[in-house]
């Protein structure tokens, strides 16, 4: 006889329940309750299948099924009372649907373990997430395509190293977000085909002697095809670290573009406003419109690459197959998730309802002799200079701008020629910020015609 103290599921040889603080440490139920959607799917998939192959009765596998579902709605319906004592989701499913149909709920388990099942879970429920992840960028992409086409030909100054470099458009700005928002879809669209095999099937880690149908259940649960080596089949997590890196890189992209709004929506920049939705005041300075969305994206990253770290840490000592470390797993995926879900439909939202100013932005992209390129190109395609020497050149005119007070495009040609007697009344063609972007006509350049190419190929890409 099992005690009644014992486990219900695995009793039989324990004379004994556990330590309260076993119980403690032993629990997932208080975060894998997330996975009931994933966990009921893969069930009524298994049950199915049991059936099928003749392993259980029709009967039993529609009891099963049924009972499933009322399980599924009782948790949906805030009804269900999970409990600690049975450890997990999965027992706490199992454990209700033998309340409500008795003796077939004890067949369920047939041909399986919990091992091949809370594999099974979890990669529904972070490719669920990448579907989420997908979509949500996609919408975060077409706020940049409506920026850009609004803005194809505004300029502002180019950076590097936050110093003012060359002129560049609006819309060029903008979609080098897309470029990069485009690549994080790429590696959350490639780590999702790499993921979806199933592992149900796998049992323990050896297979089992049933004459179970693997192709079934992975083609019931939306799976490309079941996972190949059992072993294997248990004990990866490679899906969840490739989330957690496509989610890490997509979180430093979102800081950099946060670090970006914060300075722009600064007193000293006023390149952009934020709206008053995405904006906070201050309880003590009236004045203050602060971009704390912005900050907060910029800090979630921390906790997002912190994910990563984690589970690779947690993995990265474990023998072959299954050990319970990786019941760690979850709470760093479902964390990271929900958070870069957060961060990426705020940036969507900022996106969407920031207004540039566009003539703060002109003003900038003149300063800081911006167009000094542009004339020391003039000098090499004029007057047949070679780079280095027009370098020079362009350098003695920026010190005497400088020298003057003045920007490049206000110095007199009488003082220009002084330092080359060559520079005539063209010159001065070149030193315009707009003349600048709209000689820019490389492939990928920021004239406006160029800005406009990539943004029809990006709405095409994003149908
Ligand atoms: N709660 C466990 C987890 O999240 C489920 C698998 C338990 N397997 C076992 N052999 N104890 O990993």
């Amino acid at each position: 006889m099992t005690d009644k103290t014992s486990n219900q599921m695995w009793g039989g040889r324990f004379a004994a329940g556990p330590d309260a603080i076993m119980e403690a440490i032993n629990a997932s139920i208080g975060f894998d309750k997330r996975l009931a959607v994933q966990d009921i799917a893969g069930s009524r998939a298994h049950a199915a299948m049991l059936a099928a192959t003749g392993i259980i009765s029709d009967s039993d596998a529609e009891a099963i099924g049924e009972g499933l579902l009322t399980v599924l709605s009782e948790m949906e319906g805030g009804e269900f009372t999970f409990s600690t004592a049975l450890e997990d989701i999965h027992m706490n499913v199992e454990a209700r649907l033998k309340d409500l149909i008795g003796e077939p709920a004890g067949r369920l388990h047939t041909a399986r373990s919990r091992n091949d099942q809370v594999a099974t879970d979890f990669r529904l429920w972070v490719r669920d997430q990448i579907d989420a992840v997908d979509a949500a960028l996609v919408t975060l992409c077409r706020a940049f395509l409506a920026q850009a086409e609004a803005g194809a030909d505004w300029v502002m100054p180019g950076f590097t190293h936050l110093q003012v470099a060359q002129p560049v458009t609006w819309g060029h700005h903008m979609m080098a977000y897309v470029e990069m928002f485009g690549r994080d879809l790429g590696r959350f669209r490639d780590a999702r085909a790499r993921m979806n095999e199933c592992p149900l099937g796998a049992a323990a880690l050896a297979g089992t002697s049933f004459p179970i149908d693997r192709e079934m259940t992975a083609r019931a649960l939306g799976f490309d095809r079941p996972c190949a080596n059992s072993l294997d089949a248990v004990s990866d997590r490679d899906f969840a670290l490739e989330f957690l890196g496509a989610a890490s890189i997509c979180a430093m992209h979102l800081s950099r573009l946060a670090e970006e709004l914060v300075i722009w929506s600064s007193a000293q920049f006023r390149f952009v406003r934020l709206s008053d939705r995405f904006s906070t005041g201050s309880s003590i300075m009236p004045q203050k419109r602060n971009p704390d969305a912005a900050e907060l994206i910029r800090a979630k990253t921390g906790r997002i690459f912190g994910a990563g770290v984690a589970l690779l840490t947690v993995m990265k000592g474990l023998p072959l197959a299954y050990s319970k470390d990786m019941q760690e797993d979850k709470e760093q995926v479902f964390d990271a998730a929900d958070n870069l879900m957060l961060a990426i439909a705020a940036m969507a939202g900022m996106v969407a309802d920031m207004a540039p100013d566009r003539a703060a932005l002109e003003a900038a992209a003149g300063t800081g002799f911006a167009t000094a390129t542009d004339l020391a190109d003039w000098l090499v395609r004029v007057r047949g200079m070679p780079f280095r020497d027009a370098h020079h050149v362009t350098g003695r005119l920026v010190a005497l701008a400088e020298e003057k007070g003045c920007d490049l495009p206000d110095l007199h040609l009488a003082d220009m020629q002084a330092v080359d007697s060559g520079i005539t009344d063209d010159i001065f063609e070149v030193l315009g910020v707009h003349n600048s972007v709209a000689s820019r006509t490389s492939l990928g350049g920021t004239a406006p015609e160029r800005v406009r190419e990539q943004i029809a190929r990006w709405k095409e890409a994003l149908k």
